[in-house]
């Protein structure tokens, strides 16, 4: 079932969410549906589960030749729950990110180059991998929904912020 995505003021996008427990149940299984059906909807390069409101350390990410993102490089689809991430680097990179709880907006965010992240899939497995670029930029948007943490509350400059429409970006954004 497609979900409305809350928007950025809604308390609930600032909650840090629980871990979650118990794995491969039908309650999990239909988050995860919704949050695809959600995602693929929005044609979004990632969803968080506090983003249709709810508190449980869920992401989903995948980027296939996004009309929107010409020039992003692909990520597998990926179903992440209680994700760890550990930096591989201090170096960071600039890039934009738009968020489908902040519609219409640009901004451009700092963040760590390479890095590795390590969770579980739907089944209780677990597993771990390197991202670097967009890939890892993609990644840390998500995980940053699970502490409450929305991309504009990562920005350096707010003059680099503005409508998609606006800025006409020919760069990668991830959402
Ligand atoms: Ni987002």
């Amino acid at each position: 079932m497609i979900r409305e995505v809350l928007r950025m003021g809604d308390e609930r996008l600032l909650r840090v969410s629980r871990p979650v427990t118990e794995f491969a149940t039908p309650a999990l299984r239909a988050l995860l549906e919704d949050m695809r059906e959600t995602m693929d909807h929005l044609d979004g390069a990632g969803l968080a589960a506090p983003q249709i409101g709810v508190d449980l350390r869920v992401v989903i990410f995948g980027v296939d030749a996004n009309p929107r993102y010409p020039q992003a490089e692909a990520v597998p689809f990926t179903v992440l729950v209680n994700p760890q991430l550990t930096p591989l680097t201090a170096d960071e990179e600039d890039g934009w990110e738009g968020c489908l709880s902040v519609p219409g907006l640009r901004g451009l965010v700092p963040r760590i180059k390479r890095l590795r992240y390590a969770g579980f899939d739907i089944e209780g497995r677990p597993f771990e991998r390197e991202a670097t670029g967009f890939h890892a930029r993609v990644v840390q948007h998500e995980c940053d929904h699970l502490d409450g943490i929305l991309y504009p509350m990562r920005m350096r400059d707010l003059r680099r912020f503005g409508y998609t429409d606006v800025l006409q970006l020919d760069e990668v954004a991830a959402e």
